[in-house]
């Protein structure tokens, strides 16, 4: 079931997509050689508690943290670990929720531990500009499969993988809501974009295969091959007038100064 939003409902999601950019701002402000992701955890929950909101993601179907901190091979759903130390050329990808006012935000950046290897740097940008071209489909008329393919056609046009078993997802009252919005798909294809509806884009693309493992912990997704994945999220609302981002990367880009 398809839930529509009125535009105060919109508001309430933007207000909450905004929480969660400028906590990956915060985030993403100390994301620097020698912190550990726990740190990074605990940094981003205290920033949501004090705003008001609580994080979505805790407790969620017994999920253990705040954010989701996935570094290099991980490709989403990594668990903080005091244990683990960033350093220098690794890539950090930041998934966060937030729930206040009986809305969800939730969306995702991938970040740069200091310089990092031109390649993987045009992995980041291929996955962030993949999530752009999806985006721009997602208008009144369209199909989810619409957004689907101009996510798929870019990120494969340079070779990547495009991750199959995760996908996007409406956005609301819950985390999860329809229509799932995969990665890949066929263009005039899967449920019809109305006005009023909210979803999550969110490309998880590789730089080597698409086979991707399920660790033992439960959650951490990571590649078969062990070569980088990057993922990038937003929340978008369908609606008159075209696609309307609810999330803002640029308060993200300005903390990280890029
Ligand atoms: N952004 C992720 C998603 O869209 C968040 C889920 S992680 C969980 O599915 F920890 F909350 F499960
Ligand atoms: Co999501």
């Amino acid at each position: 079931m398809i839930y529509i939003k009125t535009d105060e409902e919109i508001e309430l999601l933007r207000e909450n997509n905004l929480l969660v950019s400028q906590t990956l701002a915060e985030v993403g402000r100390h994301i620097v050689p020698g912190v550990s992701t726990l740190e990074l955890n605990r940094i981003g929950e205290e920033f949501i508690r004090s705003h008001g909101a609580v994080p979505a993601f805790l407790g969620y179907e017994g999920y253990p943290a705040s954010l989701c901190i996935s570094v290099n091979d991980k490709v989403v759903h990594g668990i903080p670990s005091s244990k683990e130390i960033l350093k220098e050329g690794d890539i950090v990808s930041v998934d966060c929720g937030t729930f206040m006012k009986g809305f969800v935000g939730d969306s995702a950046y991938t970040f740069a531990v200091g310089e990092v290897d031109e390649e993987v740097r045009r992995l980041m940008d291929a996955t962030k500009e993949s999530l752009y071209k999806g985006t721009a489909q997602a208008k009144a008329g369209n199909r989810v499969g619409d957004v689907s393919a101009a996510v798929q056609e870019y990120a494969e046009s340079f070779g990547y993988g495009v991750v199959r078993e995760l996908e996007g997802h409406g956005l609301g009252r819950k985390m999860h809501e329809d229509p799932g919005v995969p990665n890949y798909g066929a263009r005039g294809r899967g449920p019809l974009l109305k006005e009023g509806m909210v979803i999550c884009i969110e490309p998880m693309i590789t730089m080597g295969n698409k086979s991707i493992v399920f660790e033992r912990d439960g959650w951490t997704v990571r590649t078969r091959d062990r070569k980088p994945a990057a993922h990038y999220e937003f929340a978008v609302a369908i609606r008159k007038d075209g696609p309307d981002v609810l999330t803002d990367f640029s308060i993200i880009e300005k903390a990280i100064n890029n």
